[in-house]
């Protein structure tokens, strides 16, 4: 099983992204888990999009990852109690053609990690409305979320906090056998 990961956060020291790292140590053999970085994306744009013999490569790159791919999870920081630019940009790009795209079918899994103390809920469900409409089925877990995230990590980037790490063990461990499920069907 490939999985593809893609944090809302650019930051060098990103919690979230920090999350994905985590990810791997959650993995069960036979499942791999590679890092989308959104940094290199341009800005949407509809112009450009329709050109669809020439995309910009990091486009490119993103929807080719994506059709590869099993499943995604995507880590959300909460920026106005909403989802980062970024990450909206990313998923838009990956949105077209409506209905049609890289997105939909697409098994996804949320994990959020913010300094506030409902740990990005809000913003992950603005991304669930959004993957509503690519037709993206999210995990059907209990939401991961991760408050007061500057807590849970040390100075270094590392996820330390050992409740943290349980929950995040099952919620990736749930999302691998619902994505082998919806394989079998
Ligand atoms: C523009 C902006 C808006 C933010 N809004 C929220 C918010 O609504 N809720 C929250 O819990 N934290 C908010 N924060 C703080 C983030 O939770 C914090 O910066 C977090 O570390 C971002 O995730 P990252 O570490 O993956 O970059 C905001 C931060 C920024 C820069």
């Amino acid at each position: 099983m490939i999985l593809m990961g893609i944090s809302g956060s650019i930051r060098e020291k990103s919690y979230n992204t920090g999350l994905l790292q985590s990810v791997v140590r959650c993995l069960p053999e036979g499942v791999s888990l590679t890092l989308f970085d959104c940094a290199g994306l341009p800005l949407y744009n509809g112009d450009v999009d329709a050109d669809k013999e020439n995309k910009p490569g990091e486009v490119q790159r993103l929807l080719d990852e994506l059709a590869l791919c099993d499943g995604v999870i995507f880590a959300t920081p909460e920026y106005n109690y909403s989802i980062s630019g970024v990450l909206k940009n990313a998923i838009d790009w990956a949105s077209r053609p409506a209905y049609k795209s890289v997105l939909a079918g697409k098994p996804v899994a949320i994990l959020s990690g913010a300094k506030g103390v409902v740990g990005g809920a809000r913003a992950q469900n603005h991304l669930r409305d959004i993957f509503s409409s690519t037709l993206s089925p999210v995990v059907p877990s209990p939401p991961f979320l991760v408050p007061e995230v500057q807590k849970k990590f040390d100075d270094r980037g590392v996820l330390t906090d050992e409740g943290t790490k349980i929950r995040l063990q099952r919620y990736i461990e749930d999302f691998v056998a619902w994505v082998n499920l919806l394989d079998k069907r």
